[in-house]
């Protein structure tokens, strides 16, 4: 049995790490076991400009550990009303690896996303001749498709037009659910990808609905079933280079989570690496483990892989049931199985 796996350090595609107090209490998380991740631009008021983003990263790297070597790769938040000439600069720069498209009113901060497509044309072709990736929070928000629908409905109704449209735009998939995402990613000749996070591996809808509600697994897009969940694990652990890690880590106090209308996210960073271990290893794919967390994203977006690594070791990892921050606690994603891999 393997005792001891060593892979290329990873990165994480999709994180939330807001701002203030909570930047300083959940960085150092990610920190420990990422070189580097896609940051997510939905803070209050969002990372809009090339300046917005510039303060954030500075923000950002002020808030790390002492001797940590984390390079946040930062995202501007598509809106209606996005500066082309802005965008562009900010990816000249070397300041921006990505543009976010949340529709609006889909999730978390999203108030300011785009409710008419046709109005970012004029961005997403400047994008596509730029090479600058689009990431896309494959959603929905018409109240009359189902929520466990959203995600099938979005690639019909918006995805495929958008890729039809501008066929040289680079876009990732953030974050899917179904089966049919993996199957529309597949189908893809080229310039798709699709992260997966961490918990949806892990959980299928009766995680959060039967026996009573957990609102510490709800997440959008919310979890399917358990078919979805399969599709999700085969394609995370085949190796094929279109699936990557993406943890969409986003903590909320429990204060936050635990109301009659809480909050979406579950925060996997402290575990992810255990966890993912644990369900690779489930799978008999230990030695796909590297290629999901630390070679796949790099090549999509056209980066070197890092060069350092990291150790994992069969070992009961010990993490927190929550992280204490200023503004109440947070708690970590329970994966409901014993884990038996700890990074060392
Ligand atoms: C995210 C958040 O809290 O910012 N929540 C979530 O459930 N994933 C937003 C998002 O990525 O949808
Ligand atoms: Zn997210």
């Amino acid at each position: 049995m393997t005792q001891s796996l060593t892979i290329r350090r990873p990165d994480d595609w999709h994180l939330h790490l807001r701002d203030g107090d909570m930047l300083r209490a959940v960085l150092p998380h990610t920190a420990r076991d990422f070189a580097r991740a896609i940051i997510m631009p939905n803070l209050v008021p969002p990372v809009v400009t090339g300046a917005q983003a510039q303060a954030y990263r500075d923000r950002i790297m002020a808030a790390l550990p002492e001797g940590s070597d984390f390079t946040p790769l930062m995202t501007l938040y598509l809106t209606e009303d996005t500066d082309p000439a802005d965008m562009a600069a900010a990816h000249a720069s070397g300041l921006i690896t990505a543009v976010k498209l949340y529709p609006a009113g889909a999730t978390t901060n999203s108030a300011s996303g785009v409710a008419n497509f046709d109005k970012v044309a004029p961005v997403l072709e400047k994008m596509a001749e730029i090479g600058l990736p689009l990431c896309t929070h494959g959603e929905v928000t018409d109240p009359s498709v189902d929520i466990f629908d959203r995600e099938a409905v979005f690639i019909d109704r918006v995805l495929d037009p958008i890729r039809k449209s501008h066929p040289a735009l680079r876009v990732i998939m953030e974050h899917i659910t179904t089966g049919d995402a993996v199957d529309y990613v597949k189908s893809a000749d080229q310039n798709l990808a699709a992260t997966i996070t961490t918990h949806h591996l892990v959980i299928n809808r009766n995680h959060i609905l039967a026996g009573g509600i957990k609102p510490h697994y709800y997440c959008l897009p919310v979890a399917k079933r358990e078919k979805h969940r399969l599709a999700l694990r085969a394609a995370a652990t085949s190796g094929d280079a279109r699936f990557f890690l993406g943890t969409d880590s986003a903590p909320h106090t429990d204060a936050n989570k635990l109301l009659p209308c809480g909050c979406a996210g579950c925060f996997t960073a402290p575990n992810t690496m255990s966890i993912l271990a644990e369900v690779f290893e489930q799978e008999n794919a230990l030695d796909h483990l590297e290629a999901f967390t630390s070679l796949n994203g790099p090549n999509y977006y056209g980066l070197p892989v890092n060069e350092s690594t990291l150790t994992l070791t069969r070992e009961a990892p010990d993490y927190p049931d929550h992280i204490d921050t200023p503004e109440g606690p947070v708690t970590v994603f329970d994966p409901a199985t014993p884990l038996n891999w700890r990074v060392s």
